[in-house]
């Protein structure tokens, strides 16, 4: 899941391991490295953290070199064992390839290899590509020609990058769909699946293509298509702080990323709103008349992000008037989905390279939909494909479950429902500065919400002996209970449910038993007050069926006092801006459990930051 390659005067090996262990956060299950060095090719691979490789790295150390490639692997084919760690060679030992994505043809591959004398050691498909190397480049050939090669013979999704002991200066990068990003320093360079891994080295960059193999030397970037032909090189400057990907002294990132939320939702405002309160946002490169045209509005993404977008759909319909679908981008495409030129697909992704996402990105332009990114990334892949993009500003997340990221995705997503509202005149001047007005407040409600979570935090560890906790909401609190309900999955591994609070009725409330803790989202009672009432209702049925009630409510609303068992405040604000605020305490809730029942926080078991397989 994360690969670093290296070339310069540095010892490989250090820069390969600090790099690895900046990209731990995209999960992984095992992990190694080769170096090359003394004119043949060394290596090492642990399964588990890499802690393991690390302890096997001082037990046996490898020969100092200066070129190397590394690996952290996110089981996809074959257990997540030493012998399937990656880097993979070949049979003598001179070539080592790591890799990401899934090569869909590597059974035929393979037993074409093994007919021709290969002898496969591993039940990974990555193998094959080591095998197939070393068979185009016998000695002192050319490892990027080689990897053009072998890479027109490959089907399904790949990163790829090599080393070989007869090229002792080179590394060699190929890219389809996966992300790979060149990291241009003095006298060296890298190969990483983002950025982070070298930015404490260099912060130019140069992204690569759809389909291009790379080759790096110390002195010298080269890029070219599968064919060969010459493919323009794209450099660009990486301007996220390399403290931003350091834990600065909280306990985890999740912790660090949770507290972050002020800033990250200030940042995302910032530069989008002029000096007399009013929306622009030029990076919206679609045309008005093109966005007057759109008859409907279809948001795609997958896990947090689409819970962003089931909140967008209330503000989109709301400030625009047009009919909008959100669905999970891994359904999107094979239900064959009613497309044309009058379609505006909303893509969320914060790493802009999650492989559903883009799946659903590429059949929608594909139908002539118009698609505009919601992105976290600079230079990822959704973007790149995207006709527009509204970058969030979060900041580099780096916890896999998903936090700041999600706020500043759902800032995003009013932005874009009030541009969409302006362009089409469904929603007028006043009425959008007076939302602008209300989002630029949310920063300072955030810092005193986060303030109070203390309370939060003990109700999280006198919980941690449950085994299912409910969530309910309404309105917009049902996608932020289904998201409370996802956190709980995700870092506690616990049973948790989120359900749309008027549907109690029709089945879920049958779970309810004595002492079930159920997390309720209440609606402000200003504005949507019908639907408050009914949501106090909801709260009385589950309590008079023995349920522990969790009450998350606004400042000031005294009539859910009777019916909570613990009590939740959070800051008054307009009821379609409130998940931005109700949120915060079902982070910190399912943090603190996942702390408490002693998971490891920012990389939950079975998880990955970014899913780059589909
Ligand atoms: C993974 C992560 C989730 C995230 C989802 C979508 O499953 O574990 O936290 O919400 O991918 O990621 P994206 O980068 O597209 O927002």
């Amino acid at each position: 899941c994360g690969i670093v390659g290296y070339v310069g005067r540095q010892p490989a090996l250090d820069v390969i391991v600090a790099g690895l262990k900046r990209l731990e956060y995209r999960g992984y299950d095992s992990a190694g490295v080769a170096v090359l060095a003394d004119g043949g090719l060394a290596s090492a691979r642990r399964a588990g953290k890499l802690v393991n490789l690390e302890k096997e790295l001082a037990d046996r150390p490898l020969p100092a070199g200066t070129t190397g490639i590394g690996h952290t692997r996110w089981a996809t084919h074959g257990g997540p064992t030493d012998a399937n760690a990656h880097p993979h060679l070949d049979n003598a030992g001179r070539v080592a390839v790591v890799h990401n994505g899934i090569i869909e043809n590597f059974a035929a591959l393979r037993a074409e290899l093994a007919a021709r004398g290969h002898q496969l050691g591993s039940d990974t498909d990555t193998e094959v590509v080591a095998h197939l190397l070393a068979e185009s480049c016998p000695s002192g050939g050319d490892l990027a020609a080689a990897m053009r090669l072998v890479c027109r013979r490959l089907e399904g999704a790949f990163t790829l990058v090599a080393v070989h002991a007869d090229a002792p200066d080179v590394v060699v990068g190929a890219r389809r769909n996966s992300p790979l990003v060149v990291g241009v320093g003095a006298d060296e360079a890298f190969l990483a699946s983002d950025v982070s891994a070298f930015i404490e080295h260099t912060r130019s960059a140069v992204e690569l293509g759809q389909d291009q193999i790379v080759e790096v030397r110390r002195d010298r970037i080269t890029v070219t298509d599968f064919d060969g032909a010459p493919a323009e090189v794209r450099p660009y400057h990486v301007d996220w702080d390399a403290s931003a990907a350091e834990k600065g002294g909280y306990d985890s990132f999740m912790l660090k990323e949770i507290a972050e939320q002020p800033r990250a939702v200030a940042d995302t405002l910032l530069g989008r709103v002029d000096a007399e309160g009013a929306l622009t946002l030029d990076e919206v490169r679609i045309p008005v008349p093109e966005l007057r045209a759109v008859e409907k509005v279809v948001v795609v993404a997958c896990g947090t992000a689409f819970h962003a977008g089931l909140i967008a759909k209330y503000a989109i319909e709301h400030w625009t008037r047009v009919p909008c679908e959100v669905e999970l981008a891994s359904e999107f495409r094979y239900r064959d989905p009613i497309l044309d030129r009058r379609s505006l697909v909303v893509a969320i992704s914060q790493s802009g390279e999650t492989m559903d996402t883009l799946m659903a990105v590429r059949h929608a332009r594909e139908q002539g939909a118009k698609v505009l990114a919601i992105c976290n990334t600079n230079g990822s892949t959704i973007p790149r494909e995207s006709d527009a993009v509204l970058y969030t500003h979060a900041g580099p997340e780096v916890a896999v479950a998903s936090t700041k990221a999600f706020l500043t995705q759902l800032v995003a997503c009013y932005l874009v429902a009030l541009y969409l509202g302006q362009a089409r005149g469904t929603t007028w001047g006043d009425e959008i500065r007076a939302v602008i007005r209300d989002l630029a407040g949310i920063p300072d409600a955030l810092e005193r919400l986060l303030a109070t979570m203390e309370p939060v935090r003990a109700l999280a560890r006198s919980l941690a002996g449950q085994d299912t906790v409910l969530f309910l909401g309404r309105h917009v609190g049902y996608p932020v209970a289904l998201e409370g309900a996802l956190k709980l999955k995700e870092l506690a591994y616990m049973h948790a449910e989120g359900f749309a609070a008027g549907e109690l009725k029709h089945g879920p409330i049958a779970l309810v038993e004595r002492d079930l803790p159920v997390v309720v989202v209440v609606p402000s009672p200003r504005g949507r007050s019908v639907l408050h009432g009914k949501i106090v209702s909801n709260i009385q049925e589950i309590r008079a069926r023995g349920a522990r009630t969790v009450v998350i409510a606004e400042e000031g609303d005294e009539a859910v006092v009777p019916y909570a068992d613990h009590l939740v405040r959070i800051p008054a604000v307009p009821t379609l801006l409130q998940p931005l605020v109700a949120t915060v305490p079902l982070q910190v809730f399912a943090c603190e459990l996942a702390t408490a029942r002693g998971n490891e926080v920012d990389q939950p078991r079975n998880l990955a930051k970014s899913v780059t397989v589909e």
